[in-house]
C-alpha cells in the first residue's frame, strides 16, 4: 500500500498539520531543549521554498547549465548547484544557528561566527545542496540531503574537523528536500520519519506522510547497470539473483540517478539502492557525510538498513570531509541479501 492511498486514513487531527506546528510539538518532547534544533529544521524549510521556487523556473530563466568550474572533488558545477549552495548556507548563517557547515561543494566547512562575533550555537551541519544534478537540463527530480550534529569541541571555541568528522550514529537529526512531482521534506530527529508536503500555492509544507516505514518486502534494484562489469563479483552476483526467476522474482529495475529520488522511491514502494565500488571508481561515488551517513539514519528509523556491503554505514569513523563510500541501502532483508552475496563474492 502506498501513502497516498493512506492520506485519508491519516487521523483528522494529524491532516492538517503544518510542518511549523509539527515542529514546535515536538520540541516540547525534547526536555531542556533549547530549541536549537528546531530552528535549524525551519531554515531548512525555508531555504528549500526559495530553492524549489527556482528549481521550477529552471526552463524559463538563465540557470541550466554549468558555471564553468569544477568543485573539489572534480565535478562539474551546475549553476543551481551553485545557487541551491548558497541559499541553504546564507540561511543558516544568517539566523545565527549553527557553528559550523560543511557542504559538497565547499572545498572547506565554514566556521559560522555570530554578529558579536562570538558563537555560541552547539550544532554543526552538512549537506548535499543539490543531488541529482545531472538531471536538472532534464526535468527530472532533484533533492537536498542534510546532516546534523552536535558539535564535540566546547562551545564558544572555533569549529575544527573533529566536529565534522563523526561517525553517523552521531547524528541528531538528518533529512533531506525531494523536488519532484510534489516537493517534500522528509526528516528524523531519531524519533521515526516524517515527511510533510508543499502546498506550493500558500508555500506551506504540511505533514503528508507520517510515520513513514519500509513495506515489509522489496521488489525493486536501483543500481547504475551501465557499470555492471566494473563491478566487484559480490555485486554481480546479487544483480543476477535480483534477475532469476523464482516465486517473489525477478525484481523489477528502477534508476534515475538521484540518490534522494531513488531512495524515496525505494523507501516508499520498497526497495533496494546500491552504489558499490568498481574499478572506475573504486572507493565508490556518493559520500559518507552529505549522502550516506543522513540515508541511513533515515532507512534505519524507516526499519531499512544501510551498509557498505560488509558493515553498517553508521559506525563508520570518517577522516575526510568529502570521503566516499561504497553504499547499499534499502528494505532491511533486501541490503541483507545483498551483504550475503558480497561476504561470499570476496
Ligand atoms: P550529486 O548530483 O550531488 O553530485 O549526486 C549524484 C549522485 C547520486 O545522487 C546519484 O545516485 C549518483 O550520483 C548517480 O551516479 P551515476 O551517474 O554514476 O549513476
Ligand atoms: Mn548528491
Ligand atoms: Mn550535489
Amino acid at each position: 500500500m502506498t501513502y497516498k492511498q493512506n492520506y485519508n486514513d491519516i487521523a483528522m487531527e494529524e491532516r492538517n498539520k503544518t510542518l511549523g506546528e509539527f515542529i514546535i510539538e515536538n520540541q516540547k518532547a525534547f526536555q531542556y531543549s533549547s530549541g536549537e534544533l528546531s530552528r535549524i529544521i525551519n531554515s531548512i524549510r525555508l531555504a528549500a521554498k526559495v530553492v524549489n521556487y527556482k528549481v521550477n523556473k529552471a526552463g524559463l530563466v538563465d540557470i541550466i547549465g554549468a558555471v564553468g568550474e569544477q568543485n573539489i572533488q572534480g565535478e562539474e558545477q551546475q549553476k543551481l548547484d551553485v545557487y541551491a549552495n548558497e541559499v541553504f548556507i546564507q540561511t543558516l548563517i544568517n539566523r545565527e544557528i549553527v557553528c559550523g557547515i560543511a557542504s559538497e561543494e565547499n572545498d572547506e566547512f565554514i566556521t559560522v561566527k555570530g554578529s558579536d562575533n562570538s558563537n555560541n550555537n552547539k550544532y554543526v551541519i552538512l549537506m548535499d545542496p543539490l543531488d541529482g544534478s545531472s538531471n536538472i537540463d532534464v526535468n527530472g527530480s532533484l533533492g537536498t540531503i542534510f546532516s546534523v550534529f552536535r558539535r564535540i569541541t566546547p562551545i564558544g571555541t572555533p569549529v575544527t574537523s573533529e566536529d565534522f568528522l563523526q561517525p553517523g550514529i552521531n547524528q541528531v537529526a538528518a533529512g533531506y528536500v525531494i523536488y519532484g512531482t510534489s516537493t517534500m521534506l522528509v526528516y528524523t530527529t531519531g524519533h521515526g520519519v516524517n515527511g510533510f508536503t508543499l502546498n506550493p500555492a500558500i508555500g506551506t509544507f504540511y505533514l503528508s506522510h507520517p510515520n513513514m516505514k519500509f513495506p515489509e518486502s522489496g521488489h525493486i534494484y536501483s543500481v547504475n547497470e551501465g557499470n555492471y562489469v566494473h563491478f566487484p563479483q559480490g555485486v554481480k552476483n546479487y544483480i543476477k539473483y535480483c534477475q532469476r526467476e523464482e516465486e517473489d522474482r525477478p525484481y523489477t529495475s528502477r534508476y534515475i540517478g538521484s540518490l534522494v529520488s531513488d531512495f524515496h522511491r525505494n523507501m516508499i514502494k520498497g526497495g533496494i539502492y546500491l552504489y558499490p565500488t568498481s574499478s572506475k571508481a573504486p572507493k565508490g561515488k556518493l559520500r559518507l557525510l552529505y549522502e550516506c551517513n543522513p540515508m541511513a539514519f533515515i532507512a534505519e528509523q524507516a526499519g531499512g538498513k544501510a551498509t557498505d556491503g560488509f558493515g553498517r554505514i553508521m559506525e563508520i569513523q570518517p577522516t575526510e570531509l568529502h570521503e566516499r563510500v561504497p553504499f547499499f541501502c534499502g528494505n532491511y532483508d533486501m541490503v541483507e541479501k545483498a551483504e550475503e552475496f558480497m561476504a561470499e563474492g570476496l
